[in-house]
């Protein structure tokens, strides 16, 4: 059976075909620690498999089309082709000194690539799946260029801030279109922007909704994702824009020759350009893991803010083009560090390469590794507990066994383990538990994972100390023991190697070296060496130094000092392109709980609702909260008219601090829900008698 998003089951015996991949970086950005974790994440996976001896292939390829990086190259006076090259190098190098194993790393700017977009679109508009209509978009007309939202740039519409782009404000969270936007200029040349009508193309994806509902349904999600999908259901599937005008940096779309297919359209689809490029090296049957009804296996391990682009577009796009669908799309969620949104002035804004400078990237595998688990949350990087946890746990725990013993066997025993294990229980007992370590790499809980080998490495140690070698060795006829107590302790640390190596490929194969072996696979932790050679034992992990995590920080405040539009383009739009129809962010990061009980939710009376001249979208509310009245905007004109307001009680988050808009001083805000427009309801508490809500109550 295949693994599926949320039931698996580790098969030992049957050699299973697997394709894996990650999600493509841009190609006009560096690879930073937040892509980390879902490269380290996919690559675990991926070596654990292949540690089952399945036939297991991860391919990824650099995002090289779109507007940005079109513009990028331009501003740097570079082609993008060239651009795409550069980056491309740059990328592979981080993730090679990631340990990130990839079996291909390509390009979507690639010949296969072309073919296979093509491909899929021609077989999509042959069914009937693409429509096309006129849509009108701001241009700028001295770059004679359309504008995707992130280049229009102007002053908030309702708090007034200077250079808020595209279509939201960093100053008052404020959504809205880019129309809205107050002194709209063209980011790119400062010109005003126009309207301007061009033909579009689009997928029509409702033609999929009961393929989609159905394969939504079926356990290919993780239950989370799978719940969000069903209320994008009812919100009503969309055509999606597949289509960008000349000039762009992608490709042309078959029969025109100024439009090219949207940069997401071919992402998605470089996941099958880099597999077929590495079938073409390597003689693999690339049918038998695309067509229609393959039993290979197809994972695309992603973050959650592009589930739509992989939950739905995705199988959809492939469904009609007559390819076989994923078997399961693993979303993770995004990384704090030190409980925060990585920030630039704050220099945990992290590129790989700063990182490297500096610090083992095994320690960063296994601190995700520790904290990973198979749902959407967020991880934390808290770089104390980092420090602490990587020193306790790899050099304190687990190397320390191996040094312990390693210099009796040298010295004493002439590098040489003992004829038989002198604690076969013991033994035993580690290796038996490979099958449930291996069914939490399964089930992507590294954590699980990570904590069952801990606890093992716990145990070693405390054999040790109870054999306490070093005293014995110095007491006559004690020889055998010391060796038989330091060749147990190096069978004990070899299993649990193997046990982590999914996680400490590099630490792995020195280890492999010390002992004398040519390879590690999962099974040999069921067997001990015994009367084997070893060699000298080199130190296999440092401390990890208070200094060096600092000196990463400082690095990182100097470097993004020096290019702040640069992280700005990086952090705030790459992930969904800004380009895309999704403003949204699928699901919303955690808080925890002492961010929840901030919030001061209080019952508020409606005294008075009135119209805001010249607002859209707000009414003016006059709240009571039982003594206190305050002053309150509110978009929740479209749902009621402010006479049916007046009286009624609601729900406020009282210690909202107050916000200036352009109407005048905001002192909280009402809590409403729904999809918007016409639905959507204030929060109504029930009664308004003796012993039901009253103004000024707390919420509970
Ligand atoms: O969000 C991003 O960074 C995109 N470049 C991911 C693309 S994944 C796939 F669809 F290609
Ligand atoms: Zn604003």
């Amino acid at each position: 059976m295949a693994t599926q998003a949320n039931s698996t089951t580790v098969q030992n015996n049957s050699k299973r075909k697997i394709l894996v991949t990650s999600a493509l970086p841009y190609a006009n950005g560096s690879i930073h620690l937040g892509h980390l974790v879902e490269y380290i994440q996919t690559d675990i996976w991926v070596r654990f498999q292949k540690m089952q001896g399945h036939e297991c292939y991860y391919v990824c390829a650099d995002d090289a089309h779109g507007t940005p990086i079109m513009l990028r190259a331009q501003s740097e006076g570079i082609t993008p082709e060239q651009l795409i090259a550069e980056t491309s190098k740059e990328h592979q190098a981080d993730f090679k000194d990631f340990a990130i194993a990839f079996d291909n790393y390509y390009s979507t700017h690639s010949p296969e690539n072309r073919f296979f977009s093509e491909t899929i679109y021609n077989r999509l508009n042959d069914a009937g799946h693409i429509s096309k209509r006129t849509i009108s978009q701001a241009y700028d007309p001295e770059k004679e260029m359309f504008l995707p939202d992130r280049f229009i740039k102007g002053e908030c519409p309702k708090c007034g801030a200077a250079d808020q782009y595209g279509d939201n404000c960093e100053v008052c969270g404020a959504t809205y279109s880019p129309t809205e936007l107050k002194n709209a200029v063209s980011a790119v040349s400062g010109a005003k922007p126009v309207e301007k009508d061009s033909e579009h193309f689009f997928f029509k994806l409702p033609d999929f909704e009961p393929m989609l509902k159905e394969w939504t349904a079926s356990g290919h999600l993780q239950d989370e994702v799978s719940n969000k999908l069903q209320e994008w259901f009812e919100a009503g599937l969309q055509e999606w824009d597949i289509s960008r005008d000349k000039p762009y940096f992608g490709f042309e779309i078959p029969g025109t020759t100024d439009k090219y297919f949207y940069v997401w359209l071919d992402a998605p689809i470089g996941y099958i350009a880099s597999f077929k490029n590495l079938c073409d090296r390597e003689g693999i049957d690339f049918d038998s893991f695309w067509e229609s009804d393959s039993q290979s296996e197809l994972y695309h391990f992603i973050g959650k803010d592009i589930i739509y682009f992989h939950g739905l577009f995705w199988p959809a796009m492939l469904h009609g083009a007559g390819f076989r669908t994923p078997t399961a799309i693993f979303a993770h969620g995004f990384l704090t560090v030190d409980g925060q949104k990585m920030s630039k002035s704050r220099g945990t804004f992290i590129k790989a390469r700063t990182y490297l400078e500096q610090l083992n990237p095994e320690y960063l595998r296994y601190y995700f590794a520790a904290k990973l688990g198979s749902g959407v949350t967020d991880l934390d990087l808290n770089l104390e507990d980092f420090r602490l946890r990587v020193n306790s746990d790899l050099v304190g725990k687990v190397v320390n066994i191996a040094s312990r013993c390693a210099g009796f066997i040298k010295k004493k025993f002439n590098s040489t383990l003992s004829e038989s294990v002198s604690e076969p229980q013991l033994f035993d007992q580690f290796a038996d538990a490979a099958d449930a370590i291996a069914q939490h790499y399964e089930d992507r809980e590294f954590s699980k994972a990570v904590r069952e080998i801990m606890a093992l490495a716990d145990q070693a140690n405390q054999y040790i100390d109870e054999k306490k070698p070093w005293q014995a060795i110095k007491e006559e006829g004690r020889e055998q023991e010391v060796h038989d107590v330091c060749s147990m302790g190096l069978n004990l640390f070899r299993q649990l190697i193997i046990y982590l190596a999914p996680v400490l490929p590099v630490m792995a194969d020195k280890v492999a070296d010390f002992l004398n072996l040519d390879s590690m696979n999962w099974d040999d932790a069921q067997t001990p060496l015994t009367n084997h050679e070893i060699k000298k034992f080199k130190p296999l992990m440092m401390r990890v130094e208070d200094e060096r995590v600092q000196a990463v920080i400082d690095a990182s405040k100097e470097e993004l000092k020096a290019t702040q539009s640069e992280v700005k383009q990086d952090s705030t739009a790459s992930k969904a392109d800004n380009d895309s129809p999704l403003s949204a962010v699928p699901i919303s990061e955690t808080i925890n709980f002492d961010d929840f009980a901030k919030i001061d939710l209080r019952i508020a009376r409606i005294v008075k609702a009135e119209h805001v001249e010249k607002a859209d979208k707000l009414l003016q509310l006059t709240l009571d909260l039982g003594g206190e009245t305050r002053n309150v905007f509110a978009g929740i004109k479209s749902a009621y008219k402010p006479e049916d307001l007046e009286g009624k009680l609601t729900v406020m988050v009282a210690n909202l601090a107050p916000r200036k808009m352009r109407f005048g001083l905001s002192e909280g805000m009402v809590l409403a829900a729904g999809p918007g427009g016409k639905d959507l309801w204030i929060l109504n508490p029930d009664g308004d008698q003796e012993n039901g809500a009253q103004p000024g109550m707390r919420v509970k």
